[in-house]
Parts: C-alpha cells; structure tokens; sequence
C-alpha cells in the first residue's frame, strides 16, 4: 500500500476543470515527480493535496486514512508539508522567524529541536538566522523555504517547481537538500518542469497535461519520449 494515495481527484474553478480523475500514488521512502508545462494543474494538485482548495471528487489517502475531508493544519499533523511555488517566505521576518512558522503545530521546546535539526542540515542558515529573509538571493530563500516546510517533520514533502528562477549552481543546492531528504525517509512529490531535477531525484513520474494524467512511468524514459518531451515538457532531458 502507497503511503499517499490520490485517488481520482477533480478541481473545477468557477466551473472550468483545473485536475479531471486525477490519481497517483507515492510510496513510503519514494521519489516522486509531477511533469507538465506551465497551466497544467501541477500547483493545484498540491494544494487540493493540501487541502488549500476544494475537491469536486475523488479521494485523498494517507498512510491507509482517508483525509479529504480534514482542514489542512489536520493534514499537516498527519505527515504533509507543501513547499510552495515562489517560494512564499516573509520578507520581513528572520530567516529563524520564517523557520518556526513551519513547526506551527508544535510545542515551543520540540520546535527548538526541530530548529536545531534543520541548522545541522543547512548550517548556512544557522549562520544567518537573525537577517531578514527579504534580503536573501532567490537559492537562499528557497533554502529557508525548504527547511520551513522540513519544520514540520512530514512524512511527505511537497515540493513545488523549487528550481524555478533559480541559478544553476542554486539548483545544484536544492538537487543535494532534496536528494539528502529523500535518503533520510522522506517521501517527496515533486512537481517540476526542470526535467534535469525530476530525473536525477525521481525514478517514477506522472506527466499533467490541461489537469488529466497523460502518461506515468519511468523519469529516465518518459522525459525522453519525444512526442512527450516536445509537447509538455519544453524539450528533452539531454542532449
Ligand atoms: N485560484 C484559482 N482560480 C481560478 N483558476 C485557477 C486558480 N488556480 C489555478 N487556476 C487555473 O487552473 C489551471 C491550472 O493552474 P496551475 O495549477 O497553477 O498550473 P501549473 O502549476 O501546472 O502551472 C490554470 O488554467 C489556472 O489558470
Ligand atoms: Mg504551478
């Protein structure tokens, strides 16, 4: 059995299909990506993931349990954590500051834990805790995003379009943090349309094309199918 499970999901907007039977599944200890261009519906599979906008159908199982009907801070008790697109740090708060808001849930001595945890991962941020997040580079800020969203010790990490905007060398950053999370048990879904990151953190996929699930497979062989490749995701992996 998957440890999430996505079964069948619809998303409608003001009547316009967003996700239509939508279904996937990532199993404990897995690596995840969701490919699709831009308008596919990567960012609101998250967030109905999450519990950020409603269901039209379908369900949502974690670890065995149904959640669909849960508010999202139940959902986060549970084992979900989003890494949201853009990032979404607070500009005018500490680096520190933004990190504990993602052990919202938690008491004040085991957020200072899991604080401490994180700046043992990324001493970099320990280092620059007091400054503003607002002053960070883009990778710096996907940085403190990453540990805010790792603050609240999921079980599966949403991860949405990290390398978006970001240097090559910031990538390369965020490729070590992920890889590093998913080799300590973290299960990771990732939604990306840098193919370079999906196939080196991912074995398995799901390709999103205008909210319905066109393909699921191998990373290494779909990103290189190219009426896949051409179509939605912008090219092929290499070459
Ligand atoms: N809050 C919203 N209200 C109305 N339409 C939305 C909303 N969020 C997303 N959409 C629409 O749903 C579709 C999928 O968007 P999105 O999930 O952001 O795609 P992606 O993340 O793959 O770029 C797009 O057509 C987008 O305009
Ligand atoms: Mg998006």
């Amino acid at each position: 059995m998957a440890l999430l499970e996505v079964e069948n999901i619809s998303v409608t907007f003001g009547g316009v299909p967003a996700l239509r039977n939508v279904s996937l599944a990532v199993a404990e200890h897995e690596a995840v990506a969701v490919l699709g261009a831009n308008g596919a519906g990567k960012t609101t599979l998250l967030r109905a993931v999450m519990g950020r906008v409603p269901l039209a159908s379908g369900r949502i199982i974690l670890d065995g349990t149904a959640i669909e009907a849960l508010r999202t801070r139940l959902r986060v008790a549970s084992g979900l954590s989003l890494c949201p697109e853009g990032r979404q740090v607070f500009p005018s708060m500490s680096v520190q500051d933004n990190l504990l808001l993602g052990a919202y849930l938690a008491p004040g001595a085991e957020a200072a834990r899991r604080l401490d945890a994180i700046y043992e991962k990324l001493p970099v941020l320990r280092a620059r805790r007091r400054e503003l997040a607002g002053s960070f580079s883009g990778g710096e800020q996907q940085l403190v995003a990453v540990g805010r969203a790792l603050m609240a010790r999921p079980r599966v990490l949403l991860m949405d379009e990290p390398s978006s905007g970001l240097s090559p060398v910031a990538i390369t950053t965020i490729r070590t943090i992920l890889r590093d999370v998913a080799d300590s048990g973290t299960a990771i879904l990732l939604v990306e349309q840098n193919v370079q990151l999906a196939v080196t953190l991912t074995e398995r996929c799901y390709v999103l094309n205008r909210g319905v699930v066109d393909a699921a497979g191998s990373t290494a062989e779909l990103t290189q199918d190219p009426v896949l490749a051409d179509t939605y995701l912008g090219g092929r992996a290499t070459g």
